[in-house]
């Protein structure tokens, strides 16, 4: 049974949420991405357009997320990969206002979410939109779980912060019915019991519980599993596709791990250095990939149906926000760069490639990289 579908139709609260946000954009003159129902035919739920990112380094302001353009429509899982640093979580949270202002700063761009710009709205508003419309799962549990309080308790607090009005026994009969959807055991027993009393797949999966308690629209997962031993992250996926498939939020997850993306993900955008290197469909991607940086976290990655001896990492470091090389700044660690003076000095700008759909490459010469295979261009056999 579709849990959230049924607690919306008792309690109506999520509806009475949507209908809020409704009266709330309908006030507003319409925007671009109001009209924009994108190439696909969709009205994204999130249209996010050149937004920009400065933090405060080393006594000035330095670029840590720059000309991020990206929608997500309504019940597609979009990635967000890259390394350490990439700028995959300052691209996501500073639209929800959750990055320390100073040291960074917004310095430019639009989020555009079901009509309104989430840039443009106060403290207040963007908090009672986050956790009810707008809902995160984090790397780390315990930064959402409050320690010396049950775990029944604090999910159903969320609830309640944002439907005060209903049943205490209604409340808790949603708590225990989310926390059986996300594969605590007893969730009657467990309700009663205190976050340390939980191991971390445990703790994470009530998190996610939380994060849907209230039917969001949009579910944002930052490296949701990369804390975890590796049986346990594939059970926690295991999880998140299925809230996925039950409460059909849209969501976009973030990760450095490319194996997650085909699991889970219908589009993906690859990030190097606060710039989008590369962007499209995921078998696109995996199969014509536009990018060295792309290529190279693919070869990285093992592939389970071949006896590798060794995995190719990507030679060299990302480079810090102060430290940005030039041009592209993937050049030190391309191999395809070869000393080139254009990748040295010119910026490559994010452009379509042969491949259509969407698909786009911030490389000077992704044409060169037609017909490369990667490990990943053949299907896997069944
Ligand atoms: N509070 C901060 N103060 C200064 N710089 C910051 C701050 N938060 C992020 N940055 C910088 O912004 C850049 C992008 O960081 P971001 O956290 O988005 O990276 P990420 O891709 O999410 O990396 P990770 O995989 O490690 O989470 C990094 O260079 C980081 O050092
Ligand atoms: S622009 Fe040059 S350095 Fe950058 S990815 Fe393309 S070939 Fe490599
Ligand atoms: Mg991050």
């Amino acid at each position: 049974m579709n849990a959230s579908t049924e607690y919306d139709a008792e309690g109506q609260a999520a509806g009475r949420a949507a209908a809020r946000a409704a009266r709330k954009a309908a006030k507003k003159p319409a925007t671009k991405a109001q009209n924009d129902i994108g190439p696909t035919g969709v009205r994204p739920i999130l249209e996010v357009t050149d937004l920009g990112v400065d933090f405060w380094v080393g006594g000035e302001w330095i670029p840590a997320a720059e000309h991020i353009n990206y929608r997500v429509n309504p019940s597609e899982v979009l990635a967000i990969v890259g390394e350490s640093g990439s700028g995959k979580s300052v691209s996501t949270l500073s639209i929800l206002g959750l990055i320390p202002q100073p040291p960074g700063r917004i310095v430019s761009g639009s989020a555009i979410f079901k009509g309104t710009d989430l840039l443009k709205m106060k403290q207040r508003e963007l908090r009672r939109f986050r956790g009810e419309e707008l809902a995160m799962v984090f790397q780390d549990p315990m930064t959402s779980l409050n320690p010396v309080l049950k775990i029944g308790y604090q999910l159903a607090e969320a609830i309640k912060t944002h439907h005060p009005k209903e049943p205490d026994a209604k409340v808790k009969a949603r708590v225990v019915e989310l926390l059986r959807l996300v594969g605590v055991p007893n969730p009657e027993t467990r309700y009663d019991q205190y976050p340390h009393e939980f191991s971390g797949g445990m703790r994470q999966r009530a998190m996610i519980a939380m994060s849907i308690a209230n039917s969001p629209s949009l579910l944002i997962a930052d490296e949701p599993t990369t804390a975890l031993d590796v049986t346990i992250q594939a059970q926690v996926l295991e999880v998140l596709k299925t809230v996925q498939a039950e409460t059909n939020a849209a969501t976009i997850l973030i990760t450095h791990d490319l194996g997650i993306v085909a699991e889970l993900c219908e589009r993906v955008i690859v990030m190097y250095a606060g710039r989008i290197v590369e962007q499209g469909d995921v078998h696109t991607i995996f199969r014509n990939p536009r990018h060295p940086y792309t290529i190279g976290l693919m070869d990285s990655l093992p592939k389970l149906t071949e006896d590798e001896d060794w995995l190719r990492p990507i030679p060299g470091q990302p480079p810090s926000l102060i430290h940005r090389p030039p041009g592209c700044a993937f050049h030190p660690r391309c191999f395809l760069s070869q000393g080139r003076l254009r990748c040295r000095e010119e910026v490559p700008p994010l452009r379509p490639t042969d491949t259509g759909d969407g698909h786009s490459s911030a490389c000077h010469f992704s044409e060169e990289l037609v017909g490369h295979r990667s490990k990943f261009s053949d299907p896997v056999p069944a």
